[in-house]
């Protein structure tokens, strides 16, 4: 006859050192299941005799009966701790940072618009703001367009429907407006920068219906153009990334500036890859002069005491000659492929300390 006591210490041993429920299911199956060693147990009662069985018959049953609670038990146990651990598994902690799956990322335009305000800001310059939507005294007529003069229609002008009395107003086309505000509001000296959105009614491979400027206004007692071509040429340098950068003024009009230039960048295009410093092709890449003393007056200036230089460029098309990116157009796809390919992690904001690009 089998030992009973032994036989519920080994079993019960086992359940209690049941790792999971399919653990201890294989000791249920194997101590009750058909086969199983109590099942057998029981089953040897019919071969007893009846004085036999009265003894035997309740020590197995009650060694069934104990295996089977502690078999519940230990049940209840596990799918307990399952469970608990499951939960633990599944708990969010919305402390933690965000998973760093890259899914969004900072538009070159964006980075190379940070990168400018890093540089200007570190020349002395401080950054203005204007409206995107303008009036035509802001845009044109402050900046001494003439009026009905064709000068106006070197921008293709977006304008909204004229309000009841008469006025129009317009998508700003350049961020020279902004130069009108900050002179009209503050005394000189003056020395800002003015990155914005910009529009025009204009769209091809080289240009798009909204594009982006940076702006740029010194005015000072005894600014002269030296002071111009040291500002573009540092600024350059040090956008680029390079020691030394040579420029090239070319004569040019703009209403708004007397003299009037278009600067060129001397760069190497052999290869077929930009190298800016080096090289004997020339690149345009900005509009500069000093302010036309009509725009001083319009904006209450003195011009026999002031003067002062602007300058203006594309912010798009710095960041394309800097990134090699071909086309204007892909910066407005919104194609994701394109951004996670050429966009920038939040987290690598430019400054003249950190590294700019
Ligand atoms: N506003 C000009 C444009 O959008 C760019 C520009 C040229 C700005 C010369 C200036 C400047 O301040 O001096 O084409």
């Amino acid at each position: 006859m089998t030992d009973l006591t032994a036989l519920e210490a080994d079993l019960i041993g086992q359940i209690d050192a049941a790792a999971d429920v399919a653990a201890l299911e294989a000791i249920r199956v194997a101590a009750l299941g058909k086969s199983g060693s109590i099942s057998g147990l029981l089953k040897s009662l019919g071969g007893m005799s009846p004085d036999e069985r009265r003894e035997v018959g309740p020590k197995i049953n009650g060694l069934r009966d104990a295996v089977a609670a502690a078999i519940a038990a230990r049940k209840t146990t596990l799918e307990d701790a399952e469970l608990d651990k499951k939960l633990a598994a599944e708990a969010l902690d919305l402390s933690l940072p965000a998973v760093p799956r890259r899914k969004g990322s900072v538009h070159p335009t964006m980075q190379t618009m940070d990168e400018m305000v890093a540089i200007f800001a570190d020349m002395g310059f401080a950054v203005a703001e204007g409206p995107d939507i303008e009036d035509d005294f802001h845009n044109f007529t402050a900046l001494n367009f003439p009026e009905k003069h064709p000068a106006r229609e070197m921008h293709d002008t977006f304008f909204f429907n004229r309000k009841e009395d008469g006025e129009r107003m317009l998508l700003r086309t350049h961020t020279s407006p902004v130069q009108v505000r900050t002179m009209m509001s503050q005394q000189p000296p003056i020395r800002i920068i003015a990155p914005g959105r910009t529009y025009r009614c204009d769209s091809d491979a080289t240009h798009t219906p909204m594009f982006h400027q940076v702006e740029g206004l010194v005015i000072d007692k005894a600014i002269h153009m030296g002071h111009l071509k040291w500002t573009l040429e540092t600024f350059l340098a040090r956008f680029f990334e390079t020691d030394s950068v040579t420029t090239r003024f070319r004569p040019h009009h703009f209403p708004f500036t007397e003299p009037s230039a278009e600067t060129d960048v001397q760069c190497d295009r052999s290869g077929g890859e930009l190298k800016i410093g080096q090289g004997s092709d020339w690149l345009e890449i900005l509009g500069c002069g000093m302010v036309h003393p009509n725009v001083l007056r319009a904006c209450g200036i003195d011009p026999t005491v002031y003067q002062g230089f602007a300058f203006g460029m594309g912010v798009d098309r710095l960041a394309m000659l800097k990134y090699g990116m071909p086309d204007l157009r892909d910066m407005f796809a919104g194609d994701t492929r394109w951004l996670s390919h050429y966009g920038f992690s939040a987290f690598a904001a430019p400054s003249q300390a950190a590294g700019l690009s």
